[in-house]
């Protein structure tokens, strides 16, 4: 196997590591990227049971490959590239992070010999998250978050700390509830997982390795008896070649179900404005919603001057999608809403327009009629957010892109505040006026990455005030009031040195 030179079109380069189940390879001619060549072998208790399954290294690869597909089109950052040959991936090259991270939703297995007293099916919410140093010899020890930020691991120029730690946490019981809800859609549950993180060459941390049979318990309707998992093989002590071909069916099985786990409803976000003078605010909710992976019409009509035509478009939307959300968008006396919230069954969402009336115009949308059960936002984003929420609820692509944003927006402002951090801050007197400046030049170079400059607000607010000084979260800039200084204001940090 390690004389093969070209897999998929794909020039092999030196072997990098080989596993028990997997060679990875180098690829010269594509950089910082490696390819995966399943074996067709299955292993069980660290390799003291090993045997070789014919086709099993290309329904592995397969049933990878569809989940990793699952998981990188609702954002999840993985090492994943994609499908090379029938038993081969591309992956971005990482250097792997020896921790095997475990997510479960109901006790068994190794839990319960851990844990005694703790009954099988014990059921986990959150789930329960563990985490193991991967050492065969040491049969993959439990390790505490404490060893792991102790162990100060040197990753691609990364050092894990805790903040990684975190990241890894979320992703971890992320990864797992997406799949969780994946499965639910052919009644199978998804008891436990295990998965690893790799550091690219960039330094970022990505879900590497695979998923596949290998990695989780799965039951079907819930049940442990029909289990279809590696833990078949696991259970056998003596392994007949039925047994394989039993084992081999099940991966099987589970690689043709993978298909299914498409939402199977059609969804539709309706954006209705009562006038074509409103249609900037409606592109920015529109724009918004379909970076959320929602389908979006934009539609004009008036529920004053246009009522039936009005219903009419509504009825047209009832007829033909499963999960529909109107948002009503209208100035002034917002008829359009309370008049299709009246009418239809399907959530409707206020949005009127930015006007300098709004503070009167708005009691339009929130004191309706009795009966009348229509929700009311004056930002586009959240017009959008709270859509995807009730689209969501059908479809666990759109609620999986809302956990990913969310797992995304903490994981930016832990950058923020790790590089806050490592700023040198002192104060001193500027020696060409009275104008007291902090830091060091560290600070000012930060500060031209915008999303830091939100982060400084929070950490020196009171000293930017008390100089009254301006700080321009959008431009990123801070200004010093002309009051303070002898040089013409307003005085940009980033373009000019301070004096
Ligand atoms: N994207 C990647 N870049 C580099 N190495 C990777 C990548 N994905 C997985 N690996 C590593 O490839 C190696 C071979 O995989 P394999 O699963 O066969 O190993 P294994 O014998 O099961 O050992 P382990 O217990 O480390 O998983 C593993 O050490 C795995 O961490
Ligand atoms: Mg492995």
């Amino acid at each position: 196997m390690s004389s093969v030179k070209e897999v998929g079109g794909y020039k092999l380069g030196d072997l990098i590591i080989e596993g028990k189940t997997k060679q990875v390879f180098d690829l010269p001619e594509l950089p910082g990227h490696c390819l995966l060549l399943n074996k067709d072998r299955i292993t069980a208790g660290d390799g003291v049971k090993a045997h070789d399954l014919e086709g099993k290294a290309a329904i592995s690869n397969q049933t990878n490959a569809k989940v990793f597909e699952i998981l990188k089109s609702v954002g999840v950052d993985t090492a994943y590239v994609k499908s090379a040959s029938p038993t081969a991936f591309v992956s971005k090259k990482c250097t792997m992070i020896p921790i095997e991270w475990v997510t479960r939703r109901l006790a068994t297995g190794s839990f319960l010999k851990r844990n005694p007293g703790v009954p099988e099916g014990f059921r986990f919410t959150p789930p329960k998250q563990e985490t193991f140093y991967k050492d065969d010899a040491n049969h993959d020890p439990q390790w505490s978050e404490e060893q792991i930020v102790c162990a100060k691991f040197q990753i691609n120029g990364l050092t894990i700390g805790q903040d990684e730690v975190d990241y890894m946490r979320k992703a971890t019981i992320l990864v797992f509830e997406i799949l969780e809800k994946a499965w639910a859609l052919r009644d199978c549950a998804l008891i436990d997982m295990k998965i690893e993180f790799g550091v690219d060459e960039k330094g970022n941390i990505l879900l590497a390795d695979v998923i596949d049979s290998d990695s989780w318990r799965l039951w079907p309707s819930g049940d442990k008896r029909l289990m279809v998992d590696k833990q078949v093989y696991r259970n056998l002590t003596t392994v007949t070649a039925a047994d394989l071909d039993t084992v081999k069916r099940n991966f099987a099985w589970v690689k043709d179900q993978l298909d299914y786990l498409k939402p199977n409803i059609h969804h539709k976000v309706v954006i209705i404005m009562g006038s074509p003078a409103d249609i900037e605010h409606c592109k920015k909710i529109a724009n918004a919603a379909q970076d959320l992976g929602l389908n979006v019409d934009i539609r004009v009509t008036s529920a004053h001057k246009a009522t039936a035509e009005t219903l009419r478009v509504m009825q047209e939307y009832e007829d033909t999608h499963g999960a529909l959300v109107f948002i009503a968008v209208a100035g002034r006396s917002n008829g359009l809403g309370p008049v299709l919230s009246g009418n239809t069954s399907y959530p409707v969402i206020n949005c009127p327009p930015p006007s300098d009336k709004l503070p009167q115009d708005i009691w339009s949308s929130l004191s309706v009629p009795s009966g009348l059960g229509c929700a009311t936002v004056i930002y586009p984003d959240s017009a959008a957010l709270m859509a995807a929420q009730i689209i969501g609820l059908q479809d666990y692509t759109i609620w999986a892109r809302l956990r990913v944003k969310q797992l995304q927006m903490a994981t930016a402002l832990r950058h923020s505040d790790k590089k806050i951090r490592s700023i040198p801050v002192g104060f001193g007197a500027c020696s060409d006026c009275s104008v007291r400046r902090m830091g060091g030049p560290a600070l000012l170079t930060i500060l031209q990455e915008q999303e830091l400059v939100n982060a400084a607000i929070d950490i020196f607010g009171d000293w930017f005030r008390k100089w009254k000084i301006e700080v321009n979260p959008k431009s990123a800039a801070i200004y010093f009031p002309e009051s303070r200084l002898e040089t013409p204001c307003p005085l940009n940090l980033f373009n000019r040195p301070v004096h």
